[in-house]
């Protein structure tokens, strides 16, 4: 297997980097044409998404011999290393520098544009032109770097790595559970749907853990009940009462009881959200754990690149726990301070960058008048309202399922994304144009 086939998913990076592989290793052909060979390439994305791993494969791939650089030293011993690693390369050329998690070369995730370190850097890579030394680098995020050190010349590619999503995450997830003794209840979709917008390492990590739950109970092999156990307690921060203490009755008609509301609350989040993104929702929980109540509703939306169409359901989805307990009994909810940062901040965003209500409530660069700022707020709260009217609209016409899923969150306390699906069966599910 060479390095690249163990780079699960990504195909589109994956070609990329084959290609500038290429070039690396054989530049003659590429210098027979007149051209240049790229100087570097730099790798961002979140944690544990494989930036390491794409570095290694590029690499290999390249034939050339390579010189790693890692914040292992304190500043000033680090800086000369910095400068003995790129005279290395240059020694070694045709020859590649490996600058692995660049923005922790200067203290701290903060920026730090003149840090010597980077000025170092800097310096090094420039002293290399014209010398068959490729940096290639990886960050976490381009903020935290200088931008001179990102400028054309320096890093020529610069490619974002996502957390693996769709198809994607399916494989990574099936490659790890193929790895292990897994039921084949084990679903690959479902658990993607769970783990939604999460790294390839927390991928890896939560199905190592649910065999860890099972070799704890003396299981010969892994089910779907074991990655329940490690994908709510590591992933999602669940009590372990939810997950092995019995759910106390609930008498769902008793308003008074905060596990009732905390239960039509979530139901409001997962109804609006499924109603309006069928097959969104991965997981609604409503716990009680030695007395203190909770409970949340996960439902997929993407974060990286949202329509406005997105950012409409993510509205709703977010007013649905207050719009179910003021259409249920009539009664305001005391648990939806972070939800209503939430709509704001999308509806403010709405308003103010994306100009929904007219050019007039743009905010301006160069700065806003105090009328603009409360004519925008007045804006944004009418907004506001509407799209509250909107999802209590939704969990009207979609009754039936809201009172479902509340009825078998109030037994189960956790409901995935295959429980929804069961649910919808055999509620009908009315569409509501937003
Ligand atoms: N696409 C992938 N296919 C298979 N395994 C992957 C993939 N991406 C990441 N992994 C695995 O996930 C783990 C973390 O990967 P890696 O260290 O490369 O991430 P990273 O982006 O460099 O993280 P960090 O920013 O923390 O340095 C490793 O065990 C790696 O093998
Ligand atoms: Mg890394």
């Amino acid at each position: 297997m060479n390095d690249f086939e163990k780079i699960l998913g990504y195909e589109a990076i994956k070609q990329e980097l084959i290609q500038i592989s290429d070039v690396l290793a054989n530049s003659e052909a590429y210098q027979k044409l007149g051209v240049e060979s790229p100087h570097g390439l730099l790798l961002y994305g979140s944690p544990g998404v494989g930036k390491t791993l794409m570095s290694y494969a590029v690499i290999a791939a390249s034939g050339r011999k390579s010189f790693m650089c890692r914040k292992d030293k304190p500043n000033g011993d680090f800086v000369k290393a910095i400068k003995e690693t790129f005279a290395a390369a240059k020694a070694a050329a045709p020859s590649i520098v490996f600058l692995d998690d660049m923005e922790k070369f200067a203290n701290g995730d903060e920026r730090h544009p003149h840090a010597e370190e980077y000025v170092t850097v800097q310096s090094c890579i420039d002293d290399c032109k014209g010398q068959e030394v490729f940096v290639l680098a990886t960050a976490n995020k381009l903020q935290s770097l200088p931008r001179s050190l990102l400028r054309a010349g320096r890093f020529d590619r610069m490619i974002k790595v996502h957390n693996p999503r769709g198809e994607d995450a399916v494989k990574i997830i099936d490659h790890y559970i193929k790895k292990k003794k897994c039921m084949a209840d084990m679903d690959a979709t479902v658990i993607a749907r769970m783990m939604d917008g999460r790294s390839c390492a927390a991928l890896e990590t939560v199905i190592n853990e649910a065999g860890l739950y099972a070799g704890f109970e003396r299981s010969n092999v892994i089910t779907m009940d074991h990655f329940m156990k490690a994908c709510l307690h590591t992933v999602y921060d669940i009590p372990s009462a939810v997950l092995n203490g019995p759910v106390p009755k609930t008498d769902l008609t008793n308003g008074n009881d905060q596990r009732v509301r905390i239960v039509y609350h979530e139901a409001g989040h997962a109804t609006v959200a499924e109603v309006l993104n069928p097959g969104s929702v991965a997981l609604v929980t409503a716990y009680n754990d030695a007395g203190h109540s909770g409970g949340f509703t996960s439902y997929c939306c993407d974060h990286e690149r949202s329509t406005t169409q997105d950012m409409f359901r993510q509205i709703c989805a977010s007013l649905g726990g207050m719009a179910a307990l003021d259409q249920q009994y009539g009664m305001a909810d005391a648990g939806v301070g972070q939800d209503l940062d939430h709509a704001f901040s999308l509806v403010s965003g709405l308003v103010g960058d994306a100009c929904i209500r007219g050019f007039g409530f743009y905010v301006s660069e160069c700065g806003d008048s105090q009328s603009r700022k409360s004519r925008r707020e007045q804006a944004v709260a009418v907004e506001m309202e509407r799209w509250y009217r909107k999802t209590k609209e939704i969990l009207s016409a979609n009754r039936d399922l809201f009172e479902a899923i509340a009825a078998e969150l109030s037994q189960k306390g956790v409901l995935t994304t295959a429980d929804i699906d069961r649910i919808k069966q055999r509620c009908r599910i009315t569409p509501v144009a937003i």
